[in-house]
Formats: structure tokens, sequence, C-alpha cells
């Protein structure tokens, strides 16, 4: 059998080997017949509705194109070019396909909560497996920026705060993406974007300018997209902030030296909306020209929607430009259409998407994932999960009728009408449970708030649906304030003044500043916008059907002004300390945030408990293990997200006070105690050293933890010895 095995990879290897020589002499041979213009035109991305486009299409100077609507029109779109075009090259199709085309999961924030990959991959494949069903062969996904403030919209779109985390599901999404093979029928190319550190945009202000060490651009921003280039992602998306000075979209830095000498990336790079020409705004270019020569000397392959490149046709003429630097790129971008099967059959069969899209197996996958996403913040008393019966139900907010807000930002095809909103779901259980939305998102009335308090008054227990629109996170919608926007606080203690229990459902793109709540409520959830099928996962979840698993992604904050808060975060001189004035803390609030990242309840109880290790002391080359025992003593069974943290004690550089390095996903049945073991090898050990510049791991003290969040758990110490 090992025998078999080994033939079957070295065979594997041997033919995709081969398959990859066939396809660059392909390349090669196409290359050799094209002129610079048709070349310029394959380094181009237009949106079909581009004055440019139908004139460049004519002539077969466009080799990209992004929302190309559905399987006909993008067939159509194919016929034409390769008709019209001398080379007969397809069109590489794009779309924004982040978290489902027409099924839509939960936000990727929200599915970062599952701390569970394979919930990522499963999305991620389903959403292909529609997309490409209408000719899409390219998603702009996934985003893998890291977010450590929550003002940013677009921290809905990533996997939240810590890297770790974060290359875990960057990985993940590439593998749900792309499959085993990116030219399948269920498969997309994938971009990894926005390269690089775009979430450290100045003040969470979008678009703003990003400026961090080396070690924190190391450590932080760009191991998400290490691990989606490890992970075969085809191609990645420059940003479009700036990066201490240098923008990333004309940053030879980032672009040639990190992501193609050191990862050695073969794929191709395209730039974000317009960000070449943008580099102009950036005042590093005077003209569209400089513009498009600094990209794509940076490195930059394929400019979307500016159509800045054919401005280099006379750039190579008068010598200001390679052609090799022009056949570079062409190469890449031509290598990726023979690797998605373009050449081999670039036209779509128009009745497939019917056969695959919304299917009740999609709508399962989204609420299984759904259930996975949601986070248990708090439950006093026990208040949920909520009986079917016996009591009566007030539901209230401006969210829990919205089928549209609940699909989230970025939701591709996805249409209201398909959705599960958090009402449907609870009246799928009880039909004739009561409603009133009490005010708006923003915007709001006495009448209704009063009309709603009385709803409240004459139930048993309330539901309350708040938080922020669909629109309030995601691209270029970064918030100045974290708290729940418009009359929903006042309405918030409204319903709590009532006397009467309170539940309430958090549905945002971002943490939300929720100290009221923290303090009022007895029970929370955090259920971020959870798609097509949200409304009957979080109902599975209010009820009990299922037991909620969800941890925090990224830390939820006292104030807006505790912003940018976040776990590791390095020590201070004077350790925040409220017995101590002179230490590193506000006045007006407690210490630390509101709920730690890493934190999640569940309607069982899990306790750690001797926490050990393999030795207390390692080599540089060697290993140990740290394990301790997981007890479910709760009455039901449930599964709990393990994690293990670091702490660096003493280096040569401050280290943060604590480090996820590892995490595990466990179930356990009620009274069942299972020993969870992580492994230490240097690797988990090391910071990035910017002398010389590499990563390198130094002997000391560490104390490690196997933990429920990065503030509680048990730990330990061991010693790295030379
Ligand atoms: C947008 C976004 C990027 C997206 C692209 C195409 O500006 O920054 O994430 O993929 O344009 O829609």
């Amino acid at each position: 059998m090992r025998r078999f095995l080994v033939l079957f990879i070295l065979f594997f290897a041997i033919a995709s080997h081969a398959q990859q020589n066939d396809i660059d002499a392909r390349v090669d041979r196409l290359i050799a017949q094209m002129t610079l213009e048709e070349k310029l035109g394959q380094l181009t991305q237009l949106v079909p509705d581009q004055p440019e486009f139908s004139p460049a299409l004519a002539k077969g100077l466009v080799g990209s194109i992004l929302n190309g609507g559905d399987a006909t029109q993008i067939n159509e779109l194919q016929h034409a070019i390769v008709a019209n075009s001398r080379l007969h090259i397809p069109l590489l199709v794009g779309h924004d396909v982040i978290h489902g085309y027409r099924t839509i999961f939960p936000i990727p924030l929200a599915i970062a909560s599952s701390w569970d990959p394979q919930m990522a991959e499963l999305a991620s494949h389903i959403a292909a497996r529609e997309a490409r069903a209408t000719g899409i062969r390219w998603t702009f996904a996934p985003m893998v920026d890291v977010a450590r403030d929550a003002r940013w919209g677009r921290i809905a779109e990533g996997a939240g705060e810590d890297p770790v985390l974060g290359s875990a599901m960057a990985a993940a999404y590439v593998r749900g993406f792309q499959g085993s093979n990116v030219a399948a029928d269920d498969s997309l190319l994938a971009c990894a974007k926005h390269f690089a550190a775009y979430g450290a945009a100045e003040a969470g202000r979008d678009y703003a300018a990003a400026e961090i060490s080396e070690r924190t651009l190391r450590e932080v921003y760009l191991p998400p997209f290490h691990a989606a280039v490890d992970a075969g992602v085809g191609s990645l998306m420059s940003a479009f902030e700036s990066l201490n000075g240098v923008p990333a979209s004309g940053n030879r830095y980032l672009l040639e030296d990190i992501l193609r000498k050191e990862w050695k990336f073969k794929g191709f790079v395209v730039s974000d909306w317009n960000a070449v020409e943008e580099l102009m705004n950036h005042g590093v270019a005077a003209t569209k020209q400089d513009a498009a020569l600094l990209a794509i000397k940076a490195g930059v392959d394929l400019d979307m929607w500016g159509n800045s490149y054919v401005t280099l046709a006379a750039a190579v003429r008068d010598g200001r430009l390679p052609q090799s630097v022009v056949d570079t790129a062409v190469r890449r971008v031509l290598r990726a259409k023979f690797q998605v099967g373009l050449f081999d059959d670039p036209y779509t069969n128009p009745n497939a998407a019917a056969k695959v899209t919304l299917t009740a197996e999609n709508r399962a996958a989204a609420r299984r994932v759904a259930q996975h996403s949601i986070i248990l913040l708090k439950n006093d008393g026990g208040l949920l999960p909520l009986p079917k019966t016996g009591r009566s139900i007030a539901v209230i907010g401006p969210l829990a009728d919205s089928k549209a807000d609940i699909l989230g930002p970025w939701n591709s095809q996805g249409k209201a009408e398909d959705a599960v909103s958090a009402l449907d779901g609870l009246r799928a259980v009880i039909p004739g449970i009561s409603f009133a939305r009490g005010s708006g998102i923003l915007d709001g009335t006495d009448d209704e708030m009063n009309a709603a308090i009385a709803l409240a008054r004459n139930a048993d227990v309330t539901i309350a649906i708040l938080g922020e629109s669909s629109e309030m996170s995601g691209e270029a919608s970064s918030r100045s304030s974290l708290d729940l926007p418009g009359h929903q606080q006042k309405l918030l203690e409204a319903l709590v003044a009532t006397g009467k229990p309170v539940v309430l459902v958090v549905m945002s793109g971002r943490p939300l500043a929720i100290s009221w709540a923290a303090e009022h409520v007895p029970s929370i959830v955090q259920s971020w916008f959870l798609g097509t099928e949200g409304g009957n996962a979080l109902t599975d979840v209010l009820f009990g059907d299922v037991n909620p698993s969800g941890k925090l992604p990224v830390t939820v904050p006292r104030t807006t002004g505790q912003v940018p808060v976040y776990y590791a975060h390095l020590p201070s001189g004077r350790p925040a300390d409220d017995k101590d004035k002179y230490t590193s803390k506000y006045i007006d609030i407690p210490l630390g945030p509101l709920f730690p990242f890493g934190f999640g309840l569940s309607y069982t109880k899990f306790d750690y408990a001797d926490i050990a290790l393999s030795s207390t002391s390692m080599k540089s080359d060697g290993r140990i293990t740290v394990s301790a025992d997981i007890r479910n003593s709760g009455n039901r069974d449930g599964e709990e997200i393990v994690q293990m943290y670091i702490r660096d004690l003493v280096a040569s550089v401050s280290r943060p006070v604590k480090e996820l390095k590892a995490f595990r996903r466990v179930a356990l049945r009620a009274g069942e105690t299972k020993r969870v073991e992580f492994t230490i090898t240097k690797r988990e050990l090391q910071f990035w050293s910017t002398t010389p510049g590499g990563w390198i791991a130094e002997p000391g003290e560490f104390k490690v933890w196997i933990a429920p969040d990065s503030a509680s758990g048990p730990e330990s110490k061991f010693t790295l010895v030379r």
C-alpha cells in the first residue's frame, strides 16, 4: 500500500510538472505572436459598462473583466473576444465572491468566529460552484487583512485581529475556492487581498495611510498572505493604502522582494480598483503613465478598471520600460488563463447554474456555518436557551425582520427574498411571535418606540435584535463611533426598564462598544451578519437546538475611545494596574476590553485543569508538548475551542503579553473530559528580528497557556535553551 502511495504521489507530481511545462510552452508560443498593444490589453481589466470597454473588446485588447453578468452575458462576451481577437484569447472573468455567490454565508468575520477552517472551506467551495456555473473563473477573495481597529468597516470581511487564526482561515478559503483542480467546474482562482497591511489604516479610516514597523508588518499583517501563498493561491490584489510612505500598489519591496523573492509566489498580482492611477493621488506619480510605470515595475501585473497600462506602449517604445517587464506580466496572466481551463473551453453551459444554485444542500451548509459562527457573550441566570412553549416572547428591533441586512456587505448575487430573517426563523418555530421595530437603525419615532415597549411589557421575555445595517461595514464604511446607532441604545434601555428579561442579539459587521448592555442585559449574542439562512441558525441557537460554540476573533472594546485595543499588545513599562495611578490605562473606564479576543460561552460549562509540559526545557531544534484536561462539567454536549498562547518573558525586544499559537475545536459530551495536547517547536517561539532580518527564537523563559480565551486559563512555564 505504501509503495502504491509513493508511486501515486510521484506520478501526480510528474504529471502536474509536465502539465506546467506544457502550459509554459503554450504561453511562450502565444507571447511570441502578440503585438505590444495586445500584450498591454492582457494586462487590462475593465467593467463592461466602462466606455473604454467595447472599443477594446472589438480589437481584442482587453484581457479580463469584472462583474460580467450572468452565464449568457459572459458567454456573449467570450464569443466576442474569441471571435474578434486575432489570437482568440478568452477573457478572465473576475467577481467579488467573498462569502457566497447566490447562497450567502455569514460574513468572513462571522465565519472566523467559528475558529473552524472547515467552515471557511465549505462556504468557499459552495460559493465557487455557484459562481463558476455562470462563467466566473476568478474571485477577489479571500480578504485576509488583519484588523485591530473596529472603526474600519472592512474588519467585517476578514478573520479579525490575529495572524494565526487569520492564516488558518486564509489557507482554508484558498483550498475551498481553488480545490484540487482550479479548472474544475466547482473551482475558482482565488485572490488573497489586499496586499498588504490595508487593515493598519490610520484611525480605522478606510484608504488612510498605514505606518507600522517592519516587525509588526512581518509578525501581524503578512502571515495570512504567506499562508495563502503557501496554500497555492493563484493571485494577490495590491492594496490601496500607502505603507510607511510607499503605496502598496507601487511597492516593490512588498510585490517583488517579499512576495516573489522570499515567498516564491508564481501567480499574478492585480491592482485594486484604479489603485494604479491613484498613485498620482498618493503623490508618487505625476502622470497616469508615470503611475503605470511605477506599478508595473513594482510588480502589479494587471490593472483593474483604471485602463492605465495602455499608456505603457510609448514607454516601451522610448526605452523607459523594458519589453521584458511587460512580457513577464503577460506570461503570469496567460498562465493563469491556461490553468483555469479557459483555452480548453471558454464557454459555460447557461443551464448549469440553476442546478447548483441555492439548492437545499447549499442552504443547509449555510445554516450549519452560521450556527458555528454565533457567539454567546453573556447568559446570566441561564436565560438562554428559551423554551419554545409556555412563555410569550416579543421580538423587537429594526434588524429583526430585515432580509437584506442579514446578508451583510459584499453579498454578491445574494437576494433578500432568498434570505431567512431573524423574525422568519423565530416564527418558523413560534408562528404567532409578536414583533415591533421599536426604532429604525438610524432614525425612529416615539410612537414606534412606545409601541415596542408596550409589546415587551406584555411579554414574558424580549428578544432585542439591534445593531448596524449591512452598509455600515464593508468598504468605505468606517465609523467614528462604535455605539449602537441611532435610537437603538435608548430603545434597549427602555426595554430593560420594563423589568422583563431581555436577550440582546447584536447584528453587526464589527464589534460594538456595548458596555451598557454588558452591565444591564442578562443575555447577549453576537450574531454578525449570518447570511441567507441566518434567521434559522439564530433561532436554532436561541431555542437551544444548537449549543453555541463561536469565539471572538476580535476584541470587543468598552468605548470607541479605547480603540485600537487588541490582546497581543506589548506590555509597556507600566502595565495597566487599577491600584496604581501611574500605569497604562484610562481614568474613565475599567481596565481591559469589554470582551477579550477568543472569548465565547456555551450552554454547558468547560473547565480547564492540570496543564502539564512534557519537559520544562526545550532545545531550539527540539520540541515539547503542553496539555491540559478540558472537562464538560455542564449538562449538555458542546464544542469548545481550546486555545494555546505563549509569552516570551525576556527577549532582545519587548514581546507581546500573549500570542495565539494554536487552537482546536473539541467536542465534549456532558460530563466528558478530554486531554488536549499541543506541540511547541522553535516555530512557535520565534519573532522577527530586524537585524539582520529574519525569524529568530532566543533562549530564555516562556509562559504557555491552554485557555478558553486570551484572558484566562491555566499557565505553565518552560525554558528554551540554546
Ligand atoms: C474594491 C475593493 C476590492 C474589490 C474590488 C473589485 O474597491 O477594494 O476588495 O475586490 O474593488 O470590486
